[in-house]
């Protein structure tokens, strides 16, 4: 079984105090845990009798997905919550919620919310009440989404090296993040990941969707021009444009920012010879990026970024919920 003694978090809450250190552990043990889901069992018992509950207070496929099978795997229990037709509707908090859960014997609550922080306040609830409880975030407003930043960073390393991802593989390499970057939980988990990785770090969108702020929170490069940000790139991350998120009318209309921001065959042209397309979904077909590249398997790592999601949470709720840090 993969070693946990690099990590000792007690809650997964943000990567942007991560250590390369843990960085390369979750590397490491999620290589384990694919080749476990690669084998014949698919099974390993080590969360057996423990319960993981999926507290999604927002709209997730793959996220609340792969959380679910990731703990069938690890032969834990899970429980889904569906914010619709619970005792939210008749009053009930989430902290109280969530209390719920611990009183039911959960052990690990992934946490998804609308609201950056709400993950981190029902983690410290849990420790003021010395329950035990570990906390997941799997998105929280436009703040982190960690397991992403985790599960992008292995697709990444392993398309470089399958076997032995790591953290160095990516220094130097340029990797563009385009598109919605300014309401993106995703681009902001990403930026902590790989500028810790030495990555050539750019960021692309329309000005009111990329504030020059964003060249202060850590080394990279800003462009409002996609063709200058594009030459040489070896990967390319697009966003989807969060509209639920968007108060004000940011964006003239899908066809222009498509026109100046899409991503299609034709603009990866100046990129690097092997580069590859990658887009955490949902995708907004020939939006953010043209349909036809989406499919094609030379050149995007989207559907490689599903597969990693299972192996990665695996290993996340491995570290959570097997040898109980102090
Ligand atoms: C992302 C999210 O929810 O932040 N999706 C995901 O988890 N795969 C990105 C998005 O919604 O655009």
């Amino acid at each position: 079984m993969p070693a946990t003694s690099v990590w000792t978090r007690r809650h997964l809450l943000a990567l942007a105090d991560f250590t390369p250190l843990e960085y390369d552990a979750v590397l490491t043990t999620a290589v384990s845990f694919q080749a476990v889901l690669a084998g014949r069992t698919k099974k390993v018992p080590a969360l057996q009798g423990q319960v993981v509950a999926n507290l999604f207070f927002e709209a997730s496929t793959r996220t609340r997905s792969s959380f679910e099978l990731a703990a069938k795997r690890l032969s834990a229990d899970s429980l889904n919550f569906a914010p619709g037709s619970s005792s939210l509707t008749k009053g009930e908090t989430i902290l109280d919620t969530a209390k719920t859960y611990w009183a039911m014997g959960a052990n690990i609550l992934v946490i998804r919310h609308q609201q950056a922080g709400v993950p981190g306040a029902i983690a410290a609830e849990m420790d003021r009440l010395s329950s035990g409880v570990r906390v997941l975030n799997a998105g929280d407003g436009q703040h982190e989404h960690p397991t992403q930043g985790l599960l992008d960073l292995f697709t990444l390393c392993t398309s470089i090296d399958p076997q032995n991802p790591r953290l160095e593989l990516l220094a130097g390499k340029k990797i563009v993040i385009v598109g919605d970057i300014l309401h993106s939980r995703v681009a902001r988990s990403n930026l902590w990941s790989l500028t810790a990785a030495g990555a050539d770090l750019h960021l692309v969108g329309p000005p009111t969707l990329l504030p020059p702020q964003f060249a202060q929170l850590a080394p990279v490069h800003l462009h409002w021009d996609l063709g200058p940000a594009l030459e040489g790139a070896d990967f390319v991350m697009t966003l989807r444009l969060q509209k639920e998120r968007m108060s004000d009318n940011l964006l003239p209309s899908l066809r222009e920012y498509h026109q100046r921001y899409g991503i299609t065959r034709d603009r990866l042209q100046v990129c690097g010879p092997t580069v590859k397309v990658l887009h955490p979904g949902p995708v907004n077909r020939g939006v953010e990026l043209s349909s036809d590249l989406m499919d094609d398997p030379r050149l995007s790592l989207i559907p490689q970024q599903v597969t990693s999601g299972v192996a990665v949470r695996m290993a996340l709720l491995y570290f959570l919920g097997g040898e109980q840090p102090v």
